[in-house]
C-alpha cells in the first residue's frame, strides 16, 4: 500500500502535459498520439511513410520530409485524409541547413515538436576495401549525420512536457554485415548515440530509442524470404505499430533502448528454422 507522501510524489512526478497521470488505470487513450506534432523523414514510401499515415491515423499532425518530391505528395494526401495537419518539404537529410531550416518551419507553422523520427537511411553493397573515401562520407552522412541533423533543432523545439525521438536502426547495428560494413558501423554508432542522449536528455523528459528493423519489404529493401522463426511475412505497419508505441504515453518509462522489428531474427543468431519447423545452424 502507498503512503499519502508516495502518492503525491508520483503525481508531481507525471504532472506534465503529455504524461500518464498516474493517478488513473491505464486506458487504450494512452496509445493515442492526439493533437501532438510528430517529425518523420523519409517518409514519402517504405516504412516512413507508415510511420506518418499510422501517426495521423492515431491523432498526431505530421510533418514529412524526403528527396522524392512525388511520392511524398502521396504520403501528405494520405495524413489529409486522416483529418490531420500536414507540412512537407523536398530536402536531404545530408544538409544540415536544410534540416534545422525544415524544423524551424514546422515548430512555427504547429506550434513545437513532440515526436521525431529518424528514420530515412540507406546503403549501398560493396566490399569495405572497394568504398572509396567519398563513398563512405556519403553513407557516414547518410546514416548518422542526417541522425544529428534532426536532434538539435528538434530538441530545441520541443517543450517543457519532453517529448519522444525514434532512431530506425537495424539488425545489422547487432551483427556482422559483410558489404554492408559502413552502414552497419553507421546503424551501431545510431544505436550508441541513443543510450548517451537518453542519459543526456533524459532530464528534459525526452525519451530516446531505436527500432531495429530486418526482413521487412520495402521499395528500397524488395521482396524478402519468410525465414524468420516467426513464419509470417514482415509488414511495415510492424514497424509503425512500434514507432506509435514509442511515440505514445504507452512507453513512457522506455528510453535509451531498442525494440527489435525481426520475426525473431536476430535472437536466432545462426540458427536456421527448415520448413519443417526444425533449427539448425548451418544453413538449410
Ligand atoms: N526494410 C527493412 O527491412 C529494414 C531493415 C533494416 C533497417 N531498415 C532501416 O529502416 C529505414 C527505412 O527503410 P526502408 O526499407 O523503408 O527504406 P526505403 O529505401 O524503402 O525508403 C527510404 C525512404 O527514405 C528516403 N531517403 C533516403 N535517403 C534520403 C536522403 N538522403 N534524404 C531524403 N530522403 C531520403 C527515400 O527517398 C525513401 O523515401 C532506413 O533507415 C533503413 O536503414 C530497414
Amino acid at each position: 500500500m502507498l503512503s499519502f507522501d508516495r502518492v503525491a510524489h508520483l503525481s508531481d512526478a507525471n504532472a506534465g502535459p503529455g504524461l500518464l497521470s498516474g493517478a488513473v488505470p491505464l486506458d487504450p487513450s494512452a496509445a493515442l498520439l492526439t493533437d501532438r506534432v510528430a517529425v518523420v523523414t523519409g517518409s514519402a514510401i517504405g516504412i516512413g511513410e507508415a510511420i506518418a499515415l499510422a501517426f495521423a491515423r492515431f491523432g498526431a499532425h505530421v510533418a514529412i520530409c524526403d528527396r522524392d518530391v512525388e511520392n511524398l505528395d502521396g504520403t501528405a494526401d494520405g495524413i489529409e485524409a486522416a483529418g490531420r495537419r500536414v507540412v512537407a518539404a523536398e530536402l536531404d537529410v545530408r544538409d544540415e541547413d536544410a534540416c534545422r531550416e525544415f524544423v524551424h518551419t514546422v515548430r512555427d507553422e504547429l506550434g513545437g515538436v513532440d515526436v521525431l523520427v529518424n528514420n530515412a537511411g540507406g546503403g549501398f553493397f560493396a566490399d569495405f576495401v572497394d568504398v572509396n573515401a567519398k563513398g563512405q562520407d556519403a553513407l557516414v552522412r547518410e546514416n548518422f549525420g542526417s541522425v544529428t541533423n534532426f536532434v538539435r533543432p528538434v530538441v530545441a523545439a520541443m517543450g517543457e512536457r519532453g517529448g519522444s525521438i525514434v532512431n530506425l536502426t537495424s539488425i545489422e547495428a547487432h551483427r556482422a554485415a559483410p558489404g554492408y560494413a559502413v552502414y552497419s558501423a553507421m546503424k551501431a554508432a545510431v544505436t550508441s548515440l541513443t543510450m548517451s542522449l537518453a542519459l543526456e536528455l533524459g532530464p528534459r523528459l525526452i525519451r530516446v530509442n531505436c527500432i531495429a528493423p530486418d526482413v521487412i519489404p520495402t521499395p528500397g529493401v524488395g521482396p524478402v524470404g519468410v525465414h524468420t522463426p516467426l513464419p509470417v511475412a514482415g509488414h511495415v505497419d510492424d514497424v509503425a505499430a512500434c514507432a506509435v508505441f514509442l511515440a505514445s504515453d504507452l512507453s513512457r518509462f522506455v528510453t535509451g533502448t531498442t525494440i527489435h522489428v525481426d520475426g525473431g531474427n536476430l535472437a536466432a543468431g545462426g540458427w536456421h528454422r527448415r520448413s519443417d519447423g526444425q533449427y539448425v545452424t548451418h544453413a538449410p
